[in-house]
């Protein structure tokens, strides 16, 4: 038999050596293709890019390059159409486009591969995705963070508790803890743009581990593809997964937040707590009980955050201990990475849709931190003001609050020769610091809870926030 056909039966893309086709179920749980084929889009940009780089070099000529341009742009055309017939025979999304090329042009589709392996073309593929899926996630989360800038500004004068082990503490604003939100949310967005640069390093060139015989140029595919550069070295770009990794762990990170916040909005819109009111559209009844209006988006955000979790453990696990270079176990890196930003997207989105539509029960939140003993710490700076040892005035203030939960009781709701009965340097005054709002103004500063600093620190948000990018 002529070295040019094959053995019946056997891999046309690598069966030369086989004298025996692969076993059917091998065949299909080797295969990747009804996952990667995600990545069809990025495998035929990545493609372009080598065949042209291959014909500015001279491994190509200009015709034969020509051919696989049109070539590959009507397959991408057949796929976007959804007309293109994948098979699971051809393994993997790489070998269905190529075999579709060779179909095509003829012999010139099989001279594409010339001095790339799938090995540095995975790679690659996988990077272009994720970097236009980080833009994407990017975009969501910027529209979450002004939405969460715009409603703290909204809400810079309006009172709730603070809670510390989630007991009325002292009275904060609504626009503070909402813009403590926020600060969770910018320094998930700098680890996302710090993860981009990673991922933009281009993998092409190092063919299967160590690089190719031919006179490449990986500058110039590397500019074509919008990489910042050629990786460094060719076992390492053929094995590293750390960018998808650095992608989940940012997003754990993410979810973890919006897991938080979701918790804080599953109880604030409870009866009990009764402090916000989300608009219908974001939440689902109940088939038995009539009066049930259940938060389900944010209570599913906190759920999902669970499954990103697993994936970022599946995938360090996933690179535990390999030896170099390629693995076939890295076959396994998709699935997670999809689902992950699957989740991250979704979950982006449903909370910068619904974060402008938060209505804040201002009453309620006002009674609830009117109930709490909320401004005792105020009590006892007031005490400190006038002479009195700190650890004494908390001693003081103890004995009220003991009296107040007697009596029932709020300390501004004390008469002055109530509170005198428990020091004497207690004045008139003294009802200025116990409203919640002399309580609030009063913590002026940088990072303070005070009105006018919540409007001053949504502001540096903002204007951090349009100072961000590349
Ligand atoms: N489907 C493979 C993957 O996702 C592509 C690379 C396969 N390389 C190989 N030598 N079998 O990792």
């Amino acid at each position: 038999m002529s070295s040019s056909s094959p053995t019946p039966g056997t891999n046309q893309s690598w069966g030369g050596r086989f004298s025996e086709p692969t076993d059917a179920f091998v065949e299909r749980f080797t295969a990747s293709v009804d996952f990667d084929q995600r990545l069809a889009l990025q495998d035929i940009q990545g493609s372009i890019a080598h065949a042209t780089m291959l014909a500015r070099v001279g491994v190509l000529t200009d015709a034969e390059r020509d051919a696989i341009v049109t070539g590959l742009t009507e397959i991408r055309g057949e796929i976007e159409r959804g007309e293109f017939q994948w098979s699971v025979k051809l393994e993997d999304v790489h070998m269905n486009i190529e075999a579709r090329l060779t179909d095509k042009i003829g012999i010139t589709g099989k001279k594409l591969h010339t001095g790339r392996s799938r090995n540095d073309q995975v790679a690659t593929d996988i990077r272009l995705f994720l970097r236009d899926e980080i833009d994407v996630v990017e975009a969501e989360l910027k529209r979450l963070r002004e939405g969460l800038i715009e409603l703290a500004e909204r809400e810079a004068d309006t009172i709730m508790p603070g809670f510390t082990h989630l007991q009325t503490a002292q009275p904060v604003t609504f626009g503070h803890h909402l813009l403590a939100w926020q600060e969770m949310l910018a320094r998930d967005h700098e680890r996302l743009l710090d993860c981009r640069k990673r991922v933009n390093v281009m993998p092409l060139g190092a063919a299967a581990l160590a690089g190719t015989t031919y006179p490449i140029d990986r500058h110039v595919t590397a500019e074509l593809l919008g990489f910042e550069r050629p990786a460094e070295n060719s076992l390492d770009a053929v094995s590293d997964r750390d960018f998808a990794i650095e992608f989940t762990s940012f997003a754990s990170i993410l979810l973890m937040h919006l897991s938080r916040m979701s918790e804080e909005l599953v109880l604030w819109t409870s009866a009990q707590f009764d402090f916000i009111d989300l608009p219908d559209r974001f939440c689902t009844g109940s088939s038995i009980m009539p009066q049930k209006k259940n938060p389900d988006v944010p209570e599913l955000v906190r759920g999902k955050t669970g499954r990103v979790y697993g994936h970022l453990m599946g995938l360090l696990t996933l690179m535990k201990s390999q030896p170099l270079a390629y693995n076939k176990d890295n076959q396994e890196d998709k699935e997670p990475l999809f689902d992950t930003l699957d989740t991250v997207r979704d979950c982006l989105k449903a909370f910068a849709d619904m974060v402008p539509a938060i209505e804040a029960r201002k009453e309620s939140m006002y009674e609830a931190a009117r109930r709490g003993f909320s401004t005792a710490t105020d009590l006892a700076d007031y005490l400190v003001r006038r002479g009195v040892a700190f650890r004494d005035a908390h001693e003081i203030v103890g004995q009220s609050v003991a009296f107040g939960l007697r009596e029932k009781k709020d300390l501004s709701e004390m008469s002055l020769d109530e509170l005198r009965q428990f020091s004497d340097v207690i004045d008139d005054d003294v009802f200025e610091v116990l409203t919640l709002e002399g309580s609030v103004a009063a913590r002026n500063h940088i990072g303070g809870t005070a009105p006018d600093q919540v409007r001053a620190a949504a502001q540096r948000a903002r204007d951090a926030l349009a100072a961000l990018g590349r």
